[in-house]
């Protein structure tokens, strides 16, 4: 079992102009693990703000994983990968260099995302794009090994290559 937290990250869902498709599909695409969604929540594309909740649920709750939805594109307002990066303890881009690399045999926009992951204390962090397919394709490459990974950075498997 591990705990998830979902931040959506949008100037229009913050303010209710957008429906929060995206974090539908992420409890959909979960829900076929043993997951615990213990935090949810939207921002708008302001860097403080995400990086304050990304501090709030890694250090006050100890959430296993955190994925961010948005703001992970070029336009002037996507600023997701910078607020995140601030407040990462260790960089963890094979996550991020996986999904683009098989979103790039859908789709050559994938080269767009910025997104980046990485870990602080015990919570793993990954950015997701925006859009509700784009976050089911990227979930879908990192799915198989989620588990694995939060396993090993709560120290609960030694040998990798063992398993
Ligand atoms: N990745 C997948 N798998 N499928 C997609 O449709 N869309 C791309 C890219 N990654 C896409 C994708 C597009 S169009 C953009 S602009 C970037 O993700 C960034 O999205 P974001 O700004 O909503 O985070």
């Amino acid at each position: 079992m591990f705990t998830l937290g979902i931040l959506t990250i949008s100037d229009k869902g913050s303010q209710g102009e957008r429906a929060d498709e995206s974090s539908i599909v992420i409890r959909e695409v979960l829900g076929a693990y043993d997951v615990q969604v213990v935090k949810y929540g939207i921002v708008p594309d302001e860097a403080e703000l995400i990086s304050a909740k990304i501090v709030e649920w890694a250090d006050k709750e100890s959430i296993d994983l955190i994925l961010t939805t948005g703001g992970t594109g070029l336009s002037p307002r996507d600023v997701t990968p910078e607020a995140t990066l601030a407040v990462l303890d260790r960089s963890a881009p094979g996550f991020v260099e996986a999904m683009r690399a098989e979103s790039l045999k859908k789709t050559a926009k994938a080269m767009l995302s910025r997104a980046v992951a990485g870990i602080r204390g015990g919570s793993l962090i990954i950015n997701l794009p925006g859009s509700p397919r784009a976050v089911r394709e990227c979930l879908e490459v990192i799915l198989p090994v989620l588990p694995h990974a939060i396993e090993v950075l709560r120290g609960e498997v030694g040998e990798c290559g063992e398993r």
